[in-house]
């Protein structure tokens, strides 16, 4: 992989790079001229960008264009209510999913289901618990990634979801922290990129939405929703370049991918909500990437009525301002604001032709079924109340559908090709002759509770195969490495102890003994866990406090090692932790990272102990020597006072690896490493140079914003019909009177609010230079082939095995990391024969953001 490195970069032609001023930002802020450059590169305290208005209507571009037209066919037939119906939530636990929107019975449109998450279908029984993001990043293998997200569709699909929320590329992993980079992929956005856009195409070919999130800037726990004496969220200062060439790029691959939905964060974004923010949401994402589909808020994430619909927001969920509040900024406030003029018809219009078509886009038509959606996320009993929270409806509410296929085979399968072998002195892979085998930590075993023992998966009992929060679904069984190794071993015919307890030191200490006297093997696992915010651990909130091994492991490890000369470290952790203490110790014999395995955890990492399946998974991210080394950190302290905390993304794009090479800080076990049980030599590396057309900045303009129907404008025809009693705590789109300023219920209605100029301009608008008018994904020919890099890879070793060739480049700039990783592949080779890597790359993998052109 090194070799591979060195080769092609000095294959490569440089000629095409370009300098990318330091970190501008734009266009507006502090910014300093750069004293330090490991630290002044990106955005500053404060930092702000411009506000960018009107919110672009989607045009149904590219292959949106039928979805387009019958979404255009349907929204014309709609009311002023039903259309906010359309965009807005019921209410917190109002319908049977995570979140529900208000449903048209007139013409037979249903209620759709919202449902977590990124790997399996969250908060019901017989569904499949997928290996986590940054485990099947780690496979880097496009297949893979696309068969895991179609069997987590067709999950979602046989429950009768529509949305399923997830992938994840926000947060990225800037931190590795983070309490939810696991659910994600890697904190490069090309291997991220790659990764969400061909988990959003195998989502979509199920026949259900994809939801990526969360979108943008969203990189820890701690404040994202303000705290208990900050009534504002983290504002995530970031600049224009590192906007583009770190954060924007995944969702950017999304997009072009066609996910359906992009969820808006929690957080700031340069001190402007993500889901009222204009610069993100209707300049980034619907302008410079043409993005078709609907934004829809992260649960509880909107702060504004008229501010977020005019800056892009086109769904609320779960549609209440509090959980169960009864209030929302939209319903109600909505109809009234189309009706006001406050917020332009056209912008609703666009809103619903956005989700409509979406619907249409996977062909959620023809992918019903029965009863759906056939789950009720608050209850697992068959029957209860249809509408939860107002306990009204009592019915079977529950069919407990087994959705999981054959799924098992692929999520093992998965988990092996996952796991990265670190360190290997000849010890892996086990023979199956080891006369005792000893197996030791809680990480091995069951969670005294069971698998969902603890709700959402908040605690750290026995073998970790996933985090905690929102992003985790309910296993249908947990295989433990114990239980699994205990298999293998007893159809050897040999033996196996194991000593569960972290802290039993003398009973870990008498079998490691015993194990050494009888040259057998000894496998200590330990793990590293993290989650979301509103679940706290052991202390840590969310992200991680630091990062070192959970349940005292380091100690554990010495113990073991103290005694076994052949120790085998199999480490189940959300991200790197600190191996500093005895990665190098002798009698550590391998290393192993089994990463966030899911459902079939044991059977996995017996099929790599044992040499069934030889591992060929590679580091997603950095194994650095200290936390220090990483550069960033994450803001776990107020430092604004009550107002918003600012998080300076000062590092620019120099984070992971980047940073690493940025300052010559040599890893423990650096990002792309792996090993395998076989060996690889790479020859012949070839580049080839394609003419394609030159770079030209998108001109033009869109046509108007379009109009769908008309609304009356008689207060009358908006108010609660006679034969409907409200539910509790449900969101309406109904006015409570015929006068718009009682039913707002706002003692200062008809105060004039400034709106943003241009907010209501539904005129034809210029294309941006680096949009496109013919499909999403930003200007086309950034996507433009310009070489095809292809090399030998040969197995010089016994055994068949996997390979990841990767491909990185040196922009060559003054801003650039030293080396980005563009393109990869996974191959399998036979012993002795050889496969060819080929890897294209594109305009884009070659470009620099320029800030003052606002273009590649
Ligand atoms: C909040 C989480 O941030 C998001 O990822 C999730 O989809 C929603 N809650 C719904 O559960």
């Amino acid at each position: 992989m090194t070799l591979m490195r060195g080769v092609l970069l000095a294959a490569l032609p440089l000629a095409l790079a370009q300098v990318n001023p330091p970190g501008t930002p734009f266009p507006n802020s502090t910014y300093p001229n750069s004293t330090d450059p490991l630290t002044d590169s990106g955005a500053q305290s404060g930092e702000t960008s411009p506000p960018s208005y009107p919110s672009p209507w989607g045009e149904g571009l590219g292959d949106w264009e039928a979805a387009y037209a019958q979404a255009h066919a349907f929204v014309s037939q709609l009311t002023l209510l039903e259309k906010v119906n359309l965009t807005t939530g019921v209410g917190w636990e109002g319908e049977k999913c995570v979140g529900n929107n208000g449903a048209i019975p007139r013409l037979g449109f249903k209620s759709l289901c919202m449902q977590d998450s990124p790997l399996g279908v969250r908060d019901t029984d017989f569904v499949s618990a997928f290996p986590a993001g940054v485990t099947i990043a780690a496979t880097w293998d496009r297949q893979l990634f696309y068969q895991r997200g179609y069997d987590m569709g067709s999950e979602h699909r046989d429950k009768g979801v529509d949305v399923q929320l997830g992938p994840v590329v926000g947060p990225i992993g800037r931190s590795p922290e983070g309490g939810r980079n696991w659910e994600g992929f890697s904190p490069d956005p090309v291997l991220s990129g790659i990764a969400v856009a061909q988990t959003v195409k195998g989502i979509q070919a199920a026949g259900i939405m994809s939801c990526t999130k969360h979108y943008i800037g969203y990189e820890q726990e701690h404040f994202r929703q303000g705290g208990p004496t900050i009534s504002d969220s983290i504002s995530s200062n970031i600049d224009d370049v590192t906007m583009h060439e770190l954060y924007l790029w995944p969702f950017a691959d999304a997009v072009r991918a066609g996910t359906a939905s992009v969820m808006c964060s929690y957080n700031q974004i340069n001190n402007s909500y993500a889901c009222q923010n204009s610069w993100t949401q209707n300049y980034l994402l619907k302008n410079e990437l043409g993005f078709q589909g609907f934004v829809m808020t992260d649960w509880s994430g909107q702060h504004s009525g008229v501010s977020s619909a005019l800056a892009g927001l086109d769904m609320t969920m779960p549609g209440d301002i509090g959980f169960d509040s009864g209030t929302s900024f939209w319903g109600p406030n909505l109809t009234i604001a189309v009706l006001n003029g406050t917020i332009p018809q056209w912008r609703l219009d666009d809103m619903c032709v956005r989700i409509v078509a979406a619907w249409y886009y996977v062909d959620r038509e023809a992918n019903q079924v029965e009863n759906a959606p056939n789950f009720s996320s608050w209850t697992e009993d068959t029957f209860g109340y249809l509408h939860y929270y107002a306990s009204e409806d009592y019915t079977q509410i529950n069919y407990h559908v087994d959705v999981r296929g054959d799924h098992a085979a692929n999520i093992r399968t998965q988990a092996a090709k996952g796991t990265v072998l670190l360190k290997n002195n000849g010890a892996l892979p086990l023979t199956g002759k080891e006369k005792l085998t000893g197996v030791f930590g809680s990480d091995a075993s069951e969670n005294q509770y069971g698998p969902n023992g603890c709700s959402d998966r908040g605690c750290d009992n026995g073998t970790l195969a996933m985090g905690w929060g929102s992003g985790t679904a309910n296993f249908p069984y947990l295989v433990t490495p114990l239980e699994a190794i205990k298999a293998e071993v007893l159809s050897n015919g040999k033996s196996i102890e194991s000593v569960i307890d972290d802290y039993a030191y003398a009973q870990q200490n008498a079998l490691a003994r015993r194990i050494s006297d009888v040259a057998g093997a000894c496998i200590v696992f330990v793990n590293a866990d993290a989650g979301e915010g509103y679940i706290i651990v052991d202390d840590n909130e969310g992200d991680r406090n630091n990062l070192t091994l959970w349940h005292n492991g380091d100690d554990l490890i010495r113990n073991v090692t103290s005694f076994c000369n052949n120790t085998i470290v199999v480490m189940h952790t959300v991200g790197p932790v600190l191996v500093d203490a005895w990665y190098e110790n002798e009698n550590v014999t391998a290393i192993i990272w089994a990463a966030i395995p899911g459902q079939e955890s044991g059977n996995a990492i017996t099929d790599i102990l044992y040499g069934k399946v030889n591992p060929g998974g590679k580091n997603v991210f950095t194994w650095g020597a200290s936390r220090g080394a990483y550069g960033t950190d994450l803001l776990y302290e107020p430092n604004n006072g009550a107002g918003a905390p600012q998080e300076d993304f000062a590092e620019g794009i120099f984070i992971d690896y980047r940073h690493f090479d940025r300052v010559g800080e040599t890893p423990i076990y650096e990002f792309g490493f792996g090993l395998s049980y076989t060996t690889f030599a790479y020859s012949n590396l070839q580049v080839q140079t394609h003419s394609a057309p030159a770079y030209t900045p998108t001109t033009g303009q869109t046509g108007s914003a379009p109009v769908l129907g008309s609304v009356s404008n008689n207060t009358a025809d908006y108010l609660l019909p006679d034969d409907i009693t409200p539910l509790v705590a449900y969101i309406y789109p109904y006015l409570n009177s015929t006068s718009l300023a009682a039913s707002s219920g706002d003692p200062q209605y008809g105060i004039n609010y400034t709106f943003p100029a241009g907010a209501y301009d539904s005129s034809p608008q210029p294309f941006l230079a680096a949009g496109s008018k013919v499909a999403p994904g930003g200007n086309q020919a950034l996507y433009d082939i310009l070489f095809t890099v292809t090399a030998t890879v040969t197995n010089t070793g016994g055994v068949a095995g996997d390979e990841v060739p990767q491909l990185y480049l040196s922009l060559g700039g003054p801003n650039d990391a030293k080396v980005v990783l563009r393109n990869f592949d996974r191959i399998t080779i036979a012993a002795g024969a050889s496969g060819t890597f080929t890897a294209d790359i594109t305009r884009r993998d070659l470009s620099n953001w320029d800030t003052d052109a606002q273009d590649w």
